[in-house]
């Protein structure tokens, strides 16, 4: 009896400590993003239909997420992010449906148990870490739900007394004092403004977050509406959490007003807003195909954020419309996430961006998954591949520290090198475009092999260490490696060698048929990118 309680209560207390994660241990990280809603119904539970535009709970659960981890994990990602996990409004259905997202919270110190018991999500975080992945829970502190803006009843919130509020106003935007101490929501939803600065408060959501991070095994926080609190509140709140902390700064392409949020006088990480509007200015179609911009953030964020490489990199969340809503050409989205998994940063993939969903805004970004049946699709695949390689590089090497550099920038073009990858993004899309070209000045040697790691085709440096991407095929993005350092990744078969002599162009290698290295010519030798593209058309 002894024995069988404390050998799995040592375990789990082990997996914990073992866990609880910090800035460092999340950089080489993967994160899908799940609102619990949504992702997955419990097995327990008959398949239904999950319609987004009634805004009302549709069964995920806990349970379910755990149950189908098998779905994340076997696309590469080592993290989720779930949405909130406590305790929302439960009155009638407000004029913006019912708190299905989570975020509606009035009471922190209790679950929501629209989505499970306490042991559930234990036992999701600790199968989370069974599988050597780690949980990221999103939090709301900046404000709880209430029904009225003039008479708010706080008898059902963590704070129950109207003075550890802010009295009601609307918020100013632009105006940073308002923007921190006025409520957000509106009169339908009113969303009262915890007063951040009293001390108790400072004390009791300290010891809050301590206990909740210990209890369900939690190894990272993503924070709601982080700019709506002042910023000193961070650093006292993050240490007493004592995890890595992802701030939410909402924002544009502009990048100082989002970067004074990271730093050791405020949070960890903040999602990468910037970038996000930056690819998709320059990578949606039809779009501006703004690439200047793309530079103009990349080199800002350099200057103004204190570390680039620990960001949030997104190109689809809960508050902003689906990649295909914004741009129906599938190389649009390959092109852009590979920006996210292969520059600094910390890449998110949003459940159901792999399944190509293009829902506009909430609530029609939100929509449940479990209609697409997991299927492995290409963008799937994708995702897993952008996965595979990166995770073998922050596996083996410092690769995640490394810092990423433009090579080149041109209208239709952008490569950057960040290690040893190269990546080569377009803007053209699907259709073949024989006419474009973007020629890449590598820091390797002339005649160094080279493995596109996305259609497994061998390339070679040319003369005046250039390679140059073709696009007579359409627009895939183009990712390379020197070849002797793939090694042990399990991609493009162990060794990489056959170099077809006709016309430059290069085929992909058959594991099964390895042969010895041809001798590579000295001439400049170009790959066309169009070469095998049976895995992205
Ligand atoms: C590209 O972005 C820059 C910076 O935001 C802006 O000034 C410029 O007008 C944009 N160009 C196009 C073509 O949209
Ligand atoms: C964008 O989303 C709206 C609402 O979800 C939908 O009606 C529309 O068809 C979507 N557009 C595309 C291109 O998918
Ligand atoms: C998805 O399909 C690809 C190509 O057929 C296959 O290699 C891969 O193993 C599949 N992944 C899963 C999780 O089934
Ligand atoms: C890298 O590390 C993660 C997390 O420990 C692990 O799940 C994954 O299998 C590793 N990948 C490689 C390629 O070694």
């Amino acid at each position: 009896m002894f024995l069988s309680f404390s050998v799995p209560l040592l375990l789990l207390a082990w997996a914990h400590s073992a866990a609880a994660a910090t800035a460092d241990e999340w950089r080489g990280r993967s994160i899908y993003q799940i609102i619990t809603d949504r992702y997955a119904l419990p097995s327990s539970t008959p398949k239904s239909d999950c319609d987004v535009s009634r805004q009302t709970f549709c069964g995920g659960t806990w349970n379910g997420i755990r149950e189908n981890l098998d779905y994340i994990q076997n696309a590469g990602f080592t993290a989720i992010w779930i949405s909130p996990i406590n305790k929302n409004y439960e009155g009638p259905r407000t004029a913006y449906g019912d708190p299905y997202h989570g975020y509606w919270v009035t009471d922190v110190s209790q679950l929501n148990s629209k989505f499970g018991t306490a042991d559930d999500l234990k036992a999701l975080s600790a199968d989370l870490h069974k599988r050597g992945m780690l949980l990221m829970v999103d939090i709301v502190v900046n404000n709880v739900m209430v029904t009225s803006t003039t008479n708010p009843d706080y008898s059902d919130c963590f704070f129950k007394d109207a003075s550890f509020y802010h009295p009601y106003c609307p918020i100013v935007w632009g105006d940073t004092q308002s923007e921190q101490t006025c409520w957000f929501g509106d009169e339908k939803v009113p969303l009262a403004d915890v007063d951040t600065t009293n001390p108790t408060v400072i004390q009791r959501y300290g010891d809050w977050i301590q206990g909740m991070v210990k209890e369900y095994g939690i190894d990272g926080l993503r924070i709601d509406a982080a700019k709506h609190v002042q910023k000193s509140f961070w650093p006292t709140f993050c240490g007493k959490a004592g995890v890595f902390c992802m701030g939410e700064v909402f924002g544009g392409a502009e990048v100082d007003p989002i970067a004074e949020w990271q730093g050791p006088d405020a949070l960890d990480s903040v999602l990468n807003f910037p970038m996000y509007a930056a690819l998709r200015d320059a990578y949606s179609i039809p779009g501006p195909a703004n690439i200047t911009q793309l530079d103009q953030v990349f080199q800002d964020s350099k200057k103004k954020f204190k570390d680039t490489t620990l960001l949030g990199n997104f190109v689809e969340n809960h508050d902003v419309p689906r990649w295909h809503n914004l741009s129906v050409d599938p190389q649009s989205l390959y092109n852009a996430m590979t920006w996210n998994f292969m520059a600094d940063g910390i890449p998110i993939v949003y459940y159901g961006q792999e399944q190509s969903f293009s829902g506009s805004g909430d609530p029609n970004n939100r929509e449940a998954l479990w209609p697409s049946n997991y299927a492995n699709t290409t963008a799937y695949q994708y995702i897993t591949l952008l996965n595979k390689l990166r995770n073998f590089f922050v596996n083996t090497t410092d690769w995640a520290k490394s810092e990423t550099e433009i090579l080149t920038s041109s209208p239709h073009g952008f490569a950057f090198l960040k290690g040893p990858i190269i990546s080569i993004l377009t803007n053209i899309g699907s259709p073949p475009q024989a006419g474009v070209h973007i020629s890449v000045k590598t820091p390797w040697e002339t005649t160094t092999a080279l493995t596109n790691v996305i259609t497994c085709t061998q390339w070679v440096v040319g003369s005046n260490r250039m390679v140059d991407a073709q696009y007579s095929l359409g627009g895939v993005p183009v990712v390379l490696v020197p070849s002797d350092q793939l090694k042990g990744s399990g991609l493009c078969g162990t060794e990489l060698a056959y170099v077809d002599s006709h016309g430059g162009k290069a085929d992909a290698l058959n594991a099964n048929s390895a042969r010895s290295p041809r001798k590579l010519s000295i001439i400049p030798f170009v790959a066309a990118v169009a070469a095998s593209l049976k895995f992205l058309l």
